[in-house]
């Protein structure tokens, strides 16, 4: 039988649609843009409606989500969680109001209250909680069943664990968006990049493969943060409306968004989502649209649910933040640890009110991948980054004198010829004296967040390079005004003001003296750990992989990271060189206040709700510690079930000995 041209159309959208949910949901590496993936949806839902008999029942139009990676639990939600129908257009916002006041009964020009929220641009997650504890968060998977990432969402600081009510309802979930804010999704992805690791696409994946970590010290790492939206399952307690939902949940101190409203009719809704667009820019944080809700809970159960999204909310989207230009050039660009990035230059473009003139490729796998080339016309986002984008090439734009650039043999600054690591995407020159590793060092040394040394950006650094006047960052500090009088438009002033700059920088925190060294796998956060835990920079010297492994957050890599730094002379030269000049690191105070900070646990026996994994790393992020076996220094001993020799040398010893359920008390809050 001969398949018609619209059957033809609809089983490739179908096979299109789930082969980009794939991409985007179990790979977190997404091929196209939301943008593009709503045009594949929307014309397949509209060849369904048109051609039902052609619908099945398994197409990708009839469920939410993804299916859940098989890594993680499983977990059921209780009331399965929707998506939302989409508008583009102030038209079809008035078509909602309309359909919904039809629905009603209500007549057309009566203005309905609604609830106006910034469309978080993140991904949807489920908090549990039972008589006020948070028992359980989960994501959204396929709208039914999601992942258990309990462990994961408890690493976020805002989430709380326990709800500030005396009287807590027996029973609510709270669903939310759990997303990552952009200074910190621009941090990460810089560092990903010196790692060799391909940074993430965009703020929404990052949030997504930072909550799907099966390590959950990792999640810990990233500053994920919530706002929440919306209810789930509730016991014991009534909400009558939107705005009473979100006003509780706030007075139990979940985040809920500042940004948003309730308005009148669809004045109102045009309004504030005029407001947004304007205010998007200025936002921490990335979102695609509002979303619209009635506000009445009672008028949302009347209305009720299609397949798979609510007739009481819609999602009034942005136009996507792209445009189309030309890359006039790729030019290969070394950083601070030997990385080369290639980098385009584009033709100048205005994206969204924005002047766009350059594109971060990210790393040779990508360009190659894109296959990007001088010449090219291509399409460009702005995805909550400062630097934009190449989306994709409009490979019928092409004309053929399109120029392939090949992954550079030779650093373009010093001529060593550069590596890759097996495993790593990263293309590296390893020259020990390319004066591009040498200036980004230097310009990271007296960077704002290292030694902050005002003053001594770029341009100093590289003229300091020039006259010869440093060759490493230990001689900043031998400096003197007459140096400074052979730059060029150097006065008297700036000279001083640059000398003082570098006199301040001696004295600050230990933690910024390790960050700014550079050392591999050791971000602001790490060196903050390390600091932290040895007090002083010798001892951080002194210290082995084993020590390093015991502190909390510190894995393999950045252990044997931090023990090759060391390990090499020139490195400890420099120090005993800063060392010598002045520079004295102050000690920062180790971070109390955790709940288990100072107290030693043991764990004997069988345990139900958590893996020895999970209790340990619990235990380190509350500034605890977890050790094998049991002596007069250990605090408590928690025994399962047929707990062995532990439990019996515990009782000789006097330990205090305590269930499961009391160590998940402590916890959750209880004394200790
Ligand atoms: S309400 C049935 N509110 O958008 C109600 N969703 O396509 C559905 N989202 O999965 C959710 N910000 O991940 C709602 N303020 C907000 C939201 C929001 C972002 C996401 C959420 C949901 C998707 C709906």
């Amino acid at each position: 039988m001969m398949l018609s041209s619209v059957e033809t159309r609809m089983s490739f959208l179908r096979s299109e649609i789930e082969r980009h949910n794939r991409l985007y949901y179990l790979h977190d590496a997404p091929e196209i843009t939301d943008a593009e993936y709503d045009v594949l949806f929307r014309e397949l839902l509209e060849l369904e409606e048109r051609h039902p008999d052609l619908a099945i029942p398994d197409s990708p139009t009839r469920r939410v989500g993804a299916p859940p990676l098989e890594k993680f639990f499983q977990v059921p939600h209780g009331i399965p969680m929707l998506s939302l129908e989409n508008a583009m257009t102030d038209g079809e916002i008035v078509e909602f109001d309309e359909r919904v006041k039809r629905f009603l009964g209500i007549p057309l020009e009566g203005e309905i209250e609604y609830i106006c929220e910034p469309k978080m641009d993140g991904l949807a997650v489920e908090l549990v909680y039972r008589d006020g504890i948070l028992t359980r968060g989960s994501t959204r998977g396929d709208g039914f069943v999601g992942e258990d990432v309990t462990l994961n969402l408890k690493t976020i600081k805002t989430v709380p664990l326990r709800l500030s009510t005396p009287e807590p309802p027996r029973l609510v979930e709270v669903r939310g968006e759990v997303f990552l804010p952009l200074k910190a999704f621009q941090r990460l992805n810089a560092e990903r990049e010196e790692e060799g690791e391909p940074p993430f696409a965009n703020p929404r994946n990052a949030a997504a493969g930072s909550l799907r970590q099966l390590d959950s010290r990792i999640t810990a790492r990233r500053p994920l943060s919530i706002f929440c939206y919306g209810p789930g399952r509730v016991e014991g307690f009534e909400f009558r409306d939107q705005q009473g939902f979100l006003a509780a949940v706030s007075g139990w101190g979940l985040p809920v968004n500042p940004q948003i409203r309730k308005v009148s009719g669809v004045d109102g809704v045009l309004g504030y989502y005029r407001e947004m667009a304007e205010k998007r820019d200025t936002l921490d944080y990335e979102i695609d649209g509002v979303v619209v809700k009635i506000d009445s809970f009672a008028l949302q159960r009347e209305l009720g649910e299609k397949s798979r999204s609510p007739r009481w909310a819609i999602a009034f989207k942005f136009p996507p933040r792209q445009a189309v230009t030309v890359v006039e050039e790729i030019v290969p660009q070394v950083g601070r640890t030997g990385v080369i990035t290639p980098v385009a230059n584009l033709r100048p473009v205005e994206v969204s009110g924005v002047m766009v003139s350059r594109a971060t490729l990210h790393n040779w796998d990508e360009l190659e991948k894109k296959d990007i080339r001088v010449g090219d016309t291509v399409l460009v986002e702005r995805a909550g980054d400062v630097i934009p984008a190449v989306v994709r090439v409009l490979t019928d734009k092409r004309t053929g004198v399109e120029k392939a650039v090949p992954i550079p043999a030779s650093c373009p600054e010093c001529g060593s010829e550069t590596v890759r690591f097996p495993g790593e995407v990263a293309v590296r020159c390893l020259g020990l004296s390319c004066p591009a590793q040498i200036r980004e060092s230097i310009i990271h040394f007296a960077s704002r967040n290292a030694m902050d040394i005002e003053g001594m950006g770029v341009r100093y650094v590289e003229q300091l390079l020039r006259l010869g006047l440093v060759k490493d960052v230990a001689d900043l500090y031998s400096l003197t005004r007459d140096d400074f009088m052979r730059f060029e438009r150097m006065g008297d002033k700036l000279a001083e003001n640059l000398l003082n700059a570098i006199e301040q920088s001696k004295r600050r925190e230990l933690s910024r003296f390790i960050f700014a060294l550079g050392i591999r796998h050791v971000g602001e956060h790490t060196a903050k750990l390390l600091a932290e835990a040895f007090g002083s920079i010798r001892d951080l010297e002194k210290a082995g992989e084993e020590e390093l492994l015991t502190i909390r957050e510190i894995g393999p890599e950045v252990a044997r990271s931090v023990t090759t730094f060391f390990g090499n002379q020139r490195n400890l030269e420099v120090i005993s060189r800063l060392l010598a000049a002045g520079v004295c690191p102050l000690a920062e105070e180790k971070r109390l206040g955790g709940r288990f900070t100072g107290k030693t646990f043991v764990f004997t026996g069988a345990l139900r709700r958590f893996t020895r994994d999970e209790a340990a790393r619990l235990i380190e992020r509350e500034g605890g510690h977890a050790a094998g076996s049991v002596s007069r220094k250990t605090d408590y001993v928690v025994a399962g079930t047929e707990a062995g020799s532990k439990l019996d040398k515990a009782r000789a010893l006097g330990v205090t000995i305590i269930d499961e359920d009391e160590f998940a008390g402590m916890l959750e809050g209880g004394s200790t």
